[in-house]
């Protein structure tokens, strides 16, 4: 299968067996909170924590496209103090963190309605972007108020309005709309926390992502933990739905009649 174009400049990962893009949905920052009877609040603040170590141990794996799922398009129905909470941990995140990010060459992208946010949480974010955008030793790309299937639909409006013909619309077309363009899907789709499903994350790019699941809840998730799930990506036998050729030989002694 042709993979898309990787982005100019990021590594390549630094052996095959290694996914180009990893997708982390991070969950069980709740459940981690209530296990030390604290508020849902401070396990958030702890799954803040546990970000660096990962991207770091992710980089010095050879792995240098890492998207987070952040804040989903559902999640502003969670009560309404958690998602001011949430908001302004990713203001102070972005404050405390951009400029050692940019030190080290890592370009930070988002992807989402970035709409919706408050204005002041936009300019932080759309500078982020614009500092880090030349920098090419790996991407932090964080999902905010992101919901697959309104990307799809956007990106439809998006190609509609731009006056093309839809009834030629193509895969690449269609894929080149998405906030993602320019990336490379994800291989690996990490979820912590348990639950075994996608819940709206990068619909349209995780077809072939190999997804691993861990009871850890992302609080707890750290290098070890992506050491393992590196190691269970390399054991996955991916065929995007392919059957390679039997060698001519092999085929021969197939097709021969029985007994002889
Ligand atoms: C899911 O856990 C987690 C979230 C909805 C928020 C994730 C956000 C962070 C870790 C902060 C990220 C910050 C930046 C700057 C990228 P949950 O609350 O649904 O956990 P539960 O299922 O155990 O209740």
């Amino acid at each position: 299968m042709q993979r898309p174009p990787h982005p100019a400049a990021i590594p390549e990962p630094s052996n095959p067996e290694l996914p180009r893009h990893v997708g982390i949905i991070m969950d069980g920052n709740g459940r981690w909170a209530r296990g030390r009877h604290l508020p849902r609040v401070a396990g958030h603040r702890s799954g803040v924590r546990a970000i660096r170590p990962v991207m770091e141990s992710c980089h010095q794996a050879g792995v240098h496209i890492l998207t987070l799922y952040a804040f989903s398009t559902e999640n502003w129905s969670r009560p309404r103090h958690e998602v001011t909470a949430l908001m302004q941990l990713f203001g102070d995140t972005l404050d405390s963190e951009v400029s050692q990010m940019h030190a080290e060459g890592i370009q930070i992208r988002t992807i989402g309605d970035r709409d919706q946010l408050s204005p002041r949480l936009q300019a932080k974010v759309g500078r982020a972007e614009e500092l880090t955008s030349a920098n090419t030793r790996a991407i932090l790309n964080v999902a905010i108020n992101y919901g697959g299937r309104n990307e799809i639909v956007s990106a439809v409006r998006d190609l509609a309005e731009r006056g093309i013909d839809l009834t030629t619309l193509t895969t690449e077309t269609l894929g080149g709309a998405l906030y993602t363009s320019g990336l490379p899907d994800p291989d690996l789709i990490i979820r912590t926390a348990g639950e075994m499903r996608i819940s709206n994350f990068m619909l349209w790019q995780s077809a072939y992502a190999e997804i691993y699941v861990t009871p850890t809840l992302w609080p707890d998730f750290g290098p070890h933990e992506i050491a393992g799930a590196l190691a269970a990506y390399a054991r996955r036998d991916r065929r995007f739905g392919a059957v390679p050729e039997p060698p001519a030989m092999l085929e021969e002694a197939l097709r021969a009649p029985a007994g002889l």
